[in-house]
């Protein structure tokens, strides 16, 4: 008999039903990989909504001054964008391709921040042409570039605090040695050459996938320091749990630390990415093949990998799995993905309770950073992303097809 109880790691509202199969937002997913297919991805769509709440809600208890950004880049799919916008958020874009998705889900372009460390010149004209609310400045060019362009536009100073958290080195971004932002020294100079531009207050994010919560509060004395202004947006970074042992902190204490030494009357805005959206979705799988080698190791391949999720291979991100009708397995297996790379390993050494070709699996916690880096190594087709609520599923992202793959070439 199948465990029943589910690690933190599944979206909210997750169960195993009688039949011992794991349903999210009330969707059997046996019977979503029958009917969609596999690979794909699957979200509980109250997930998301609930943990946007959760931020409004902690932020809102605390101070009447805050704002909540939705850092798109973790899932950039038009329906969450919708959803965000409904619940009220406002949305950080990192190109002008985030950007025509937030505007393709509704998102009102004066509640959109538009970052980069390198944005085009056709990207701020695009920004400045919809309207988009405050331009995030990254170097003493942009400065320039936009003066030119839109000499009055809204404007935030992104500061690079010299503060390295710990997380994995890709993902520090706060460190001196930054490609993003203003070294804390240049600030004067940056400040001194914005002519007309519309300051509203300072930018910093510090990294990513962060447990720790001195490093925020750091940041947020640090950045009080450089001057009284009206907002200060600390950036997005709260760590999710990928894996049962994974022992993040709480939205609650996330906010206690960003406004804790942030001076009463400031505006604290936050750019959550993955905590939105990194443990509202799950990503199934089907078995193709089992191959045993007699002491060493059991290779479970699925119809998947490194092109529907980058994370294992770019940072060693560890994740859980399970047959989808199986959960609580005894047998030491490792996931492979199918592709032409021996370093295609989803996730090394789990317990699966006897997988077999035809099995669907499952690995939670890959709404972030999933569907937003999937790639076509080996021309494989993208999954579709379905949304789930109350036992319906809906296709928001369709399956990529072969006429997609050779829909731009030019022959
Ligand atoms: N704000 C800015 C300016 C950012 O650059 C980021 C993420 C965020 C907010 C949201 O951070 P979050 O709350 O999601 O940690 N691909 C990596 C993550 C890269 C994050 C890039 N910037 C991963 O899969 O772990």
């Amino acid at each position: 008999m199948a465990a029943t109880t589910l690690s933190q790691v599944y979206p909210l509202g997750s169960r195993l039903n009688e039949a011992g199969r794991l349903e999210v937002g009330g969707c059997d997913v046996i019977e979503l990989a029958r009917e969609f297919g596999t690979p794909a991805y699957v979200y509980a769509e109250e997930d998301m909504r609930a943990r946007a709440r959760s931020f409004r809600e902690a932020f809102g208890s605390r101070t009447d001054h805050f704002e909540i950004i939705y850092a798109s880049k973790a899932f950039p799919c038009t329906a969450a964008y919708r959803l965000f916008a409904e619940e009220g958020l406002s949305c950080d874009v990192a190109s002008a391709g985030e950007l025509h998705l937030a505007l393709a889900g509704g998102f009102d372009p004066a509640r959109i921040y538009m970052h980069g460390n390198n944005k085009t010149g056709e990207e701020l004209e695009y920004a400045v042409e919809c309207g988009v609310g405050t331009i995030v400045l990254d170097s003493f060019h942009e400065i320039e570039r936009l003066r030119r362009l839109a000499p009055r536009q809204r404007v935030m100073l992104r500061v690079t605090p010299g503060i390295k958290p710990s997380t994995h080195s890709y993902i520090q971004t706060g460190q001196v040695d930054s490609k993003f932002g203003f070294a804390i020294d240049d600030v004067p100079r940056a400040l001194d050459g914005l002519g007309e531009l519309e300051l509203c207050g300072l930018h910093a994010h510090i990294g990513s996938q962060i447990f720790e919560l001195e490093p925020f509060e750091k940041l947020a004395e640090m950045l009080s320091e450089l001057g009284d202004w009206p907002r200060l947006n600390l950036g997005g970074g709260l760590g999710i749990a990928y894996t049962a042992e994974d022992d993040p902190p709480s939205i609650d204490d996330f906010a206690d630390a960003l406004l804790r030494r942030a001076p009463k009357d400031v505006t604290v805005l936050c750019e959550p990415g993955r905590a939105l959206v990194g443990n509202a979705g799950v990503t199934i799988y089907t078995v193709g093949t089992v191959k045993e080698i007699p002491g060493i190791r059991t290779y479970v391949a699925v119809d998947g990998g490194m092109s529907d999720n980058l994370r294992p291979m770019l940072y060693g991100a560890r994740y859980e799995a399970e047959i989808a009708d199986r959960f609580g397995g005894e047998g030491v297996c490792t996931v492979a993905g199918m592709h032409c790379e021996s370093s295609d390993i989803l996730v090394r050494d789990v317990l699966l309770d006897d997988p077999k070709p035809g099995d669907v699996l499952v690995i939670p916690a890959t709404g972030a950073y999933g569907h937003a880096m999937a790639n076509n190594y080996n021309s494989l087709r993208r999954p579709p992303v379905i949304f789930c609520k109350e036992g319906d599923a809906r296709v928001v992202v369709r399956r990529e097809t072969f006429e997609d793959l050779t829909a731009r070439d030019v022959i």
